[in-house]
């Protein structure tokens, strides 16, 4: 089958990546040329395990090319995946005028029918408006679907090959059958629906993950105030199979970029559909609330009262990825705890084994060290951010002795406190 993929962001190449080595012929088009020249010479732009060796291996074998061309995309394609971004605007609704762009180029070069698949994250009802559109420019026979994806980042490509399920949004026969055949391959329940069911798949998916995340940090502030342990309680709770033990870690709340948008976003258009999601007000105010609770943390941890001034104390900072085994820096928690903690006069000497250099761009003059012991030295605490498995293995006698004060404050929990007051440490979590 001919599959044109539109935008070679993160859903578009990892799409591309997997039905190419289903043995589909994929093109990829995307408007950026540089983006395009650098696919065709085989580097891949963003990071992520695997994705390289998938998209040369199908590049080399003929199945998988790039091009900036809508109308040699097009040509021919069967399934056409719009993959393009759908980024927040002031207001917090998506802005989906990437995809309707998309789909006007897309229709302009339409020689024959085709299934145009909307991916990305999109306005519930966007389906009408896209299929006037597309009517509109040209005159061949079409079918609009919604197929959302679920990747993680960091595991994009393992996800797609292994599914959860397999969500086809359409009502017409023709096109579910297409879809069908061209997923056959993969494992994972398949959910046949129409297209705003499938829509609100993602959404609701999405939300109910934050709303578990954010559950455990209301909690965490419980057991704080009682004495109580959130791992044990989270660890008692999720062996229940109603509820499930995934994403009730209790920590620095969600960041990155889909589940911050996309907790907005839906926010944003209930309350265009007149309903006041309350439910999800709350979820996003926990998540905004944990910085501000985290750094009040440290600045106590330092024997100081809120409000504060951290003139001259130097804070060592572990992780600045918005989760381990990413560079990915979006809507990280980092972010808003250094912007904060410099606001308070303190020096910041951070290290993350990925998300460095691009940190750099946002925050060019803090300090950057090379490890995590050379980041200790002489701070007066030590704080984590993100739980990189290299932060577990880390040789904490060689941590204590380079810190001036033998603080931590852990927004992740990757210690057990005791042990860490047996190594003499004053250990801080979160709900711990
Ligand atoms: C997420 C969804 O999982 C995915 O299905 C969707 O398509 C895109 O958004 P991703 O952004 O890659 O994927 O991150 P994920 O691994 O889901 O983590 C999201 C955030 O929640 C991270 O900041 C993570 O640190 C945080 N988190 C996760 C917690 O704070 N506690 C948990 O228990 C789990």
């Amino acid at each position: 089958m001919k599959i044109a993929i539109i935008g070679t962001g993160y859903v578009g190449l990892t799409t591309a990546a997997v039905f190419s080595e289903l043995g589909n012929e994929v093109i990829g088009v995307d408007i950026d040329q540089d983006k395009i020249e650098r696919l065709k010479k085989g580097e891949v732009p963003i990071f992520e395990p695997t994705l390289a060796e998938y998209l040369d291996r199908n590049s080399k074998a003929g199945r998988l090319s790039f091009t900036t061309s809508y109308k040699d995309a097009v040509d021919g394609a069967e399934v056409i995946f719009i993959c393009v971004g759908t980024p927040s605007q002031s207001d917090g609704k998506p802005d989906s005028s990437f995809i309707l762009n998309a789909a006007e180029e897309v229709a302009k070069n339409l020689k024959s029918y085709a299934v145009m698949v909307i991916k990305s994250t999109s306005p519930i009802g966007i389906g009408q408006q896209l299929n006037d559109l597309i009517a509109k420019h040209t005159k061949e026979d079409f079918d609009l679907a919604a197929c959302p994806e679920f990747l993680r980042e960091g595991t994009a490509v393992e996800d797609s090959f292994n599914p959860d399920r397999i969500v086809i949004g359409t009502k017409n026969k023709k096109a579910e059958k297409i879809l069908l055949d061209l997923h056959k391959p993969l494992p994972g329940e398949r959910v046949l629906c129409d297209i705003k069911s499938a829509q609100l798949i993602k959404y609701a998916s999405n939300a109910f993950l934050a709303t578990k995340i954010s559950f455990a940090n209301a909690i965490a502030i419980i057991c704080e105030k009682t004495g109580a342990n959130v791992k044990k309680v989270m660890q008692g709770m999720g062996i229940d199979s109603r509820i499930g033990s995934s994403f009730l870690n209790a920590g620095l709340g969600y960041g990155g970029s889909c589940l911050p948008k996309d907790i907005s976003a839906f926010i944003a258009l209930s309350s265009d559909l007149d309903y006041d999601f309350n439910l999800l007000k709350s979820v996003e105010k926990i998540n905004n609330d944990q910085i501000q609770n985290f750094v009040s943390k440290i600045t106590n941890s330092l024997g100081f009262e809120s409000p504060k001034n951290l003139k001259g104390v130097k804070i060592a900072v572990l992780g600045l990825a918005f989760k381990p085994n990413t560079d990915d820096i979006r809507e990280a928690p980092s972010l808003k705890i250094i912007r904060l903690l410099l606001d308070s006069g303190a020096q910041i000497t951070a290290y993350d084994p990925k998300a460095m250099e691009n940190t750099k761009k946002v925050f060019p003059n803090i300090e950057y060290a090379k490890n995590p012991y050379s980041a200790a030295t002489d701070a007066n605490a030590l704080v984590i951010i993100t739980e990189w498995p290299e932060f577990r293995e880390m040789d904490l006698e060689k941590i204590r002795k380079n810190l001036k004060k033998p603080i931590i404050v852990d927004g992740r929990n990757i210690f057990e406190k005791n042990r860490m007051a047996e190594l003499g440490f004053k250990y801080l979590g979160i709900g711990i």
